[in-house]
């Protein structure tokens, strides 16, 4: 039974959780998850939490720092909130009993590619996603204002007299469920799993923001998406994320001879912004090269790095010479859905949150670390504001919507997701231009796309609905991809290589005008 104290979350990620934790006292939540609630990138961040907290560091450096590892294509305003408040809600967080990693009675704080300071607060080395998600759902467990649904997709937003009214879902079961919310936040992250070679979750692919396009809510910022310099490969096969919190500590980028790949490239060397590291990478692998992070600097690894440890292990990779075999991967969308600083998308009643959200804090390329805590900024302030909305009905009489013409789910062929990721890869990697680029738009064509605005995705299985997600986010990235004819952060072509003045500050975004988005 829906009430009118009830707000839904889409996704289960550490955003979704601090904002339940903010909402839970006036509010009945309701979050839903396509996995189980351990699934998803939150529990799998490694790096940590960025925060000015060092009494020789400030919040206007770290702004400072965001804004240059951004190219300055970030919101000043939105990026001075998150590094601001973002110290103070750390602190409070601190408070409430979240441990960072401590050395000898001080928060040990890491270093990371781009900050001035050391200012990475971490925890169990480099499972900080995991420790952050265990504290959350400890203070969630039990509340009597939660209800967590696990494997239950939800794969439509309910739009009705012009505003967010709930959401539709398939459980577990496979029934349609409908579910109606006074408010509704899609916390359901980026879309790394649309790529072969990604640090993400494969779950991770655009369903939230498929959603919200195919709703009437603006996306922006879809070419930005970062690519990780250092995943571990070995063999042929991604097997994990080595953490930039390695680099921090002494590792260094190597070929098979021993030469520094970063000296001579960048001022910060092995540190440099993820974008410039990545694409030297790229450059390097191209010409046939194997990369290779040299670890041997570091003291005590395997205590201070488990999870990295553990990875090479389980794949068997040798690390008696101290080389990580690596390469580039997808990592993180800067783009998203258009939010304000209280996460209100262009649709009312409809909230985005985390790396779903296209907040304008990360600008071209993200600072790393930044994002856990855009999470906990954008994820209490999204809970701090829905508190002070008033309770909104949510028994609105169903309306046949006139305009959706319901298609049959065989008429729409669909191609598998290891085709798309194929293609994507080729098109939207760490390299671009304008003849690959327009391939994808063309392969994505050929499946006419347009009919799954038509369509009855109610009769859609979950893979179905996923690939359609995924191709509907692929192409909107491909055509945003092509339309920035420049280069800047994570956006690199070989055909417009410098970044632009007449692109400083401009953003793409896509918007349907049409909205159609369930068969209310
Ligand atoms: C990493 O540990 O290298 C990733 C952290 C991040 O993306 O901020």
């Amino acid at each position: 039974m829906a009430t009118d104290r009830d707000v839904i979350i889409v996704g289960s990620g550490m955003a979704a959780l601090v904002a339940a934790m903010k909402l839970i006292n006036e509010k009945n939540v309701k979050i839903f998850t396509k996995e189980p609630r351990t699934g998803g990138n939150s529990w799998r961040a490694q790096g940590g939490m960025a925060a000015a907290i060092h009494q020789e560091d400030s919040p206007f450096q770290h702004l400072q720092d965001t804004l240059e590892a951004g190219c300055f294509h970030n919101d000043p305003d939105m990026v001075s909130i998150l590094v601001n408040e973002g110290l103070s809600r750390v602190k409070n967080w601190l408070k409430q009993g979240m441990t960072f990693d401590h050395h000898n009675g001080e928060l040990s704080l890491g270093m990371e590619g781009a900050h001035r300071n050391r200012r990475i607060l971490h925890a169990g080395g480099d499972q900080t996603g995991y420790k952050c998600m265990e504290f959350l759902h400890r203070q969630l467990k039990d509340h009597p204002n939660i209800q967590i649904f696990e494997n239950e997709m939800v794969f439509d937003l309910i739009i009705g007299e012009g505003q967010c009214q709930g959401v539709l879902s398939k459980n577990h079961n496979g029934t349609i469920v409908e579910h109606r919310g006074g408010h509704t936040i899609l916390a359901t992250g980026g879309c790394g799993g649309l790529f072969e070679a990604t640090t993400n979750d494969t779950a991770i692919i655009g369903d939230g923001l498929a959603m919200a396009y195919r709703a009437g809510a603006a996306l922006s910022d879809l070419e930005f998406m970062q690519f990780h310099p250092t995943l571990i490969k070995y063999k042929g096969r991604v097997v994990g994320l080595a953490s930039e919190a390695l680099r921090g500590e002494g590792a260094i980028l190597v070929d098979e001879t021993g030469r520094k790949i970063m000296e001579n490239v960048h001022l910060l060397k092995d540190l440099a912004p993820r974008d410039v590291v990545a694409r030297v990478i790229e450059r390097e692998t191209h010409a046939g090269k194997q990369i290779f992070l040299d670890i041997s600097a570091i003291v005590n690894f395997e205590k201070r790095f488990p999870t990295i440890y553990r990875l090479c292990k389980n794949a068997h990779i040798p690390l008696e010479k101290g080389l990580i075999p690596i390469t580039t991967g997808a990592h993180f969308l800067m783009g998203g859905i258009v939010t304000d600083s209280n996460g209100r998308t262009t649709i009312p009643n409809l909230y985005a949150v985390g790396e779903a959200a296209r907040t304008g804090v990360h600008g071209a390329n993200r600072l790393a670390s930044n994002s856990l805590l855009e999470a906990l900024v954008f994820g209490e302030r999204i809970g701090e504001f829905i508190c002070k909305e008033p309770n909104m009905p949510t028994n609105y009489a169903r309306k046949e919507n006139q305009k959706l013409k319901k298609l049959l789910k065989n008429t729409v062929k669909l191609p598998s997701k290891g085709e798309i990721q194929y293609f994507v890869s080729r098109s939207l990697g760490v390299v671009r231009n304008e003849q690959n680029l327009s391939k994808l738009i063309q392969w994505l064509e050929k499946w006419d796309i347009q009919s799954h605005f038509k369509i009855d995705r109610t009769l859609w299985r979950k893979e179905e609905l996923e690939i359609s997600n995924m191709m509907i986010i692929a192409f909107l990235m491909g055509k945003s991809a092509l339309e920035r004819t420049e280069s800047r952060g994570a956006h690199y072509r070989t055909d417009y290589s410098l970044p632009l003045q007449e692109w400083d500050r401009k953003q793409i975004t896509l918007q349907k005008k049409e909205r159609v988005a369930s068969n209310q």
